[in-house]
């Protein structure tokens, strides 16, 4: 049974996992690097509450009942009675090697570690734990609160049991889980990727103009976003770290990163999370 539930890191997509589970009735603590980046993460919550009372969806009361059940931390011995950790932090496998026998330490013996990564390897995470049956992805998508689906990734390890707690949990978050295996980019980042490194290899060649390729697909495929934009809410760093997960298991030049898109995140350019992407957010 979850109750008590630990997300490491309060970036764009830890803030907005912690947001979710916050909003489900789980009690949550979320824990960042620095005090900083934790207030940032917190006030990226509460401005999302905010917003969400604004509209009507919750009510202040409500509002302050979950800040109740959120706490923020620096310190990983508060996740000690957490029954499921999720991690979120930078998408970057020596740092996800570093912090999961950290976790494994911190936790009681049967809590769960599931990753938000959304294309590196979850088997090489449980690798380095003495739990890797407990050990699988649950991937969000972004915005977090708002994106019906999350993918459940099941290693050679995991265990059954783990999978069906963890689809469990996924739909008291009022989301619909679907079952990856744990190869490179999963089920959406496999077929999405392609599709935005297409569209950044359009503008290189001068095919068609940024604001042609978004508003074609917006009005001719119905999606939500034109690739730039999506590229730039996704963030360019985020989409390149997948791009190259993804290239690195199948060698297939469909997914290495465009130069353009390496140029632009070498150069800070990460899409609206830092002001400039492939449009101004300033
Ligand atoms: N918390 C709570 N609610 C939020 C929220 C948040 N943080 N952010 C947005 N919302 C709500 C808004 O309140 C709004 O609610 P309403 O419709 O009841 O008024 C609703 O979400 C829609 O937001 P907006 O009105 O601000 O804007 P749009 O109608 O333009 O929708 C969008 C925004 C939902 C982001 C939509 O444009 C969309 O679906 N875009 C595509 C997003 C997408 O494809 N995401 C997946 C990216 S891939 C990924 O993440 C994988 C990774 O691994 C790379």
């Amino acid at each position: 049974m979850i109750k008590k539930v630990g997300v490491v890191g309060a970036g764009l997509m830890g803030a907005g996992i912690a947001q979710t589970c916050t909003q489900a009735g789980y009690e949550v603590v979320v824990r960042e690097i620095n005090q900083q980046l934790l207030d940032k993460g917190m006030a990226r919550i509460y401005s999302a509450w905010d917003m969400m009372v604004g509209k009507g969806k919750l009510t202040q009361g409500q509002v302050e009942e979950n800040r109740v059940r959120l706490h923020g931390t620096l310190n990983f011995a508060d996740f000690a009675e957490c029954d499921l950790v999720i991690e979120a932090v930078v998408e970057n496998m020596e740092e996800k090697v570093r912090l999961f026998p950290v976790l494994d330490y911190a936790l009681k013996a049967d809590a769960l570690i599931l990753s938000n990564t959304s294309s590196l390897s979850i088997t090489q995470m449980g690798a380095v734990t003495k739990r890797a049956d407990k050990i699988c992805g649950l991937h969000f998508f972004n915005p977090a609160p708002v994106m019906k689906l999350v993918e459940v990734v099941q290693t050679i390890s995991t265990s059954q049991e783990t999978i069906e707690t963890v689809k469990q949990f996924a739909v008291s978050l009022g989301k619909t889980p679907v079952l990856a295996k744990d190869t490179a980019g999963f089920i959406v980042n496999f077929l999405l990727i392609p599709y935005l490194l297409a569209a950044i290899r359009m503008l290189e060649n001068g095919m068609a103009t940024r604001d042609d390729i978004d508003e074609a697909m917006k009005l001719g495929c119905g999606y939500p976003m034109g690739p730039f934009t999506l590229l730039d809410y996704v963030g360019l760093d985020t989409t390149m770290w997948a791009a190259e997960a993804i290239y690195e298991e199948y060698k297939d030049p469909l997914y290495a990163p465009p130069p353009l898109l390496r140029r632009m995140v070498i150069s800070g350019m990460y899409g609206r999370k830092s002001g400039k992407g492939f449009y101004d957010y300033q």
